[in-house]
């Protein structure tokens, strides 16, 4: 990284100077090498083995989506992208002590993660780690599965521009393979002469979300990993991209969904294609099959926002085909499968019968150029209060001709059904798509009290004003 970030610093030949043939090769970006397949998690500075301690600071970063040009508009977390991946254990602590070097207001927000309130890092005065301030962050870990982190102020730029960062979150029974890959999606919008990122147009992307034009996985769009043929992949998914819903294959390989959102399911479930929002996680398992040397692509098909007959025409950037989002290179030696033996002390039990507590209708007036809640706009959308700690059902009501992740902070839940019907894919999610002219049924148990954010994890439309708050007493 180092080498290409010098190479591109410097000056193209210039003058008579005949330019030096191994200077001269250097000025090309270098291509990224092939990875093997795992990570590195972020260093714990505490020895106590019951918490986990790590060092986060946000600052203006350049960095090169994979196109050879670095972006000026960039920023990380400790000079990364994607942040460094938290590695942690239920019943462990997690402390942050992180650093906002930016310079305006920020937060961290714990995607998913049910903390104390005053962890959570969403809108609220209190949360507001100053420019060039720090905050420490401590919660414990109860929730096992895969996570994300994010700031929750300017959200739709920061993201776009590359603040997101891992969490691992470890169940002590779950399956341990090697080729443990966590991978946030995402696509950029680029300005097709400069490369850099494309300045936001506004009215229409804030209604139709900024759907970008060029795929990423873990923030470059050429990303390649070994794996070995035999051996169990545990990918863990992310969609982090703005508005962009995923729809992922993987070349000539089964897939099987173990975890969703809030952690494993007591099943594999068999799929032939993954469907995520924005916001939202899944692990899947994969038995390599393959001949050494096969290059095999995670693929993302097309997925329409908007509802087929909607008068709107939907645009996207990516074209109407299929778009490779990552490449995997099996290796020369050959792997063993891991079984999936997977937790199943945890899994949601809910009978459908949960008292409805609310109904949250989401709409959009496209002429108007508002998207509402319950038909106001944050922040005038009516505050929801339910009594805490007993089973208890919301219904999600979408009366727009387009798709809406919507995401819930500090209290998961499970899909009873999604337009009548219950979800293939179960167990504990945060962010849960409402189709088109849709209805979901949720269910929760609110177990963490508090003040709450609810919204569309369309950043756009999170930032236009399809957000609220719900009180857990
Ligand atoms: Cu990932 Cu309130 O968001
Ligand atoms: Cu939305």
């Amino acid at each position: 990284m180092l080498l290409s970030v010098l190479a591109l610093l410097l000056p193209a030949c210039t003058g008579n100077k005949v330019p030096d043939p191994v200077e001269d090769d250097t000025a090309a970006p270098l291509p990224l090498p092939t990875e093997r397949c795992g990570f590195t998690p972020a260093t714990d500075l505490d020895p106590a083995d019951d918490v986990v301690a790590i060092e986060l600071e946000q600052a203006p970063f350049q960095w090169d989506p994979g196109t050879g040009t670095l972006l000026t508009d960039g920023l990380a977390y400790n000079g990364e992208i994607p942040g460094p991946v938290i590695e942690v254990e239920v019943g462990q602590t997690l402390r942050t002590d992180f650093t906002n070097g930016l310079d305006y207001d920020s937060t961290v927000h714990w995607h998913g993660l049910r903390v104390p309130e005053e962890m959570d890092g969403a809108i609220r005065m209190m949360d507001m780690v100053p420019a060039g301030g720090t905050f420490a962050y401590e919660f414990t870990i109860q929730d096992a599965g895969f996570y994300w982190y994010h700031p929750h102020m300017a959200t739709e730029q920061d993201l776009e521009r590359g603040l997101y960062g891992r969490i691992v979150a470890r169940h002590p029974d779950e399956p341990r393979v090697d080729c443990d890959l966590p991978v946030v999606l995402d696509d950029i919008l680029l300005d097709e002469d400069t490369q850099q990122i494309a300045p936001k147009d506004t009215d229409h992307m804030q209604l139709m979300g900024r759907l970008g034009n060029l795929l990423m996985a873990n923030g470059r769009s050429d990303r390649r990993v070994e794996v070995k043929a035999g051996e169990t992949m545990l990918l863990r998914l992310v969609n982090a991209a703005n508005a962009r819903y995923f729809n992922l294959t993987l070349e000539g390989q089964a897939m099987r969904v173990v975890a969703s959102d809030g952690g494993w399911l007591g099943e594999e479930v068999p799929v032939d294609n993954l469907v995520l929002g924005p916001g939202e996680r899944a692990i899947v398992a994969v038995d390599w099959t393959g001949a050494p040397g096969d290059e095999l692509r995670l693929m993302n098909a097309r997925f329409r926002l908007h509802d087929d007959d909607a008068h709107m025409s939907e645009y996207d950037p990516m074209g109407e085909g299929e778009n490779p989002v990552m490449t995997f290179v099996i290796g020369d030696e050959a792997g063993t499968p891991t079984p999936m033996t997977l937790p199943t002390d945890d899994l949601p039990a809910f009978t459908g019968d949960e008292p409805v507590a609310h109904t949250w209708v989401l709409d959009e007036e496209m002429k108007a150029g508002i998207v509402t809640i319950d038909g106001y706009s944050y922040p005038d959308v009516p505050p929801v209060m339910v009594m805490g700690d007993m089973p208890t059902g919301f219904v999600v009501q979408n009366d727009s001709e387009m798709h809406h992740p919507f995401h819930l902070h500090g209290n998961r839940f499970q899909v009873l059904t999604v337009d009548g019907v219950a979800p293939a894919v179960g167990g504990w999610k945060d962010t849960i798509d409402v189709p088109p002219f849709g209805t979901v049924e949720l269910a929760s148990q609110l177990d963490n009290p508090g003040e709450w954010m609810f919204h569309c994890h369309i950043l756009e439309h999170a930032e236009l004003g399809m957000a609220g708050f719900f009180m857990v007493e």
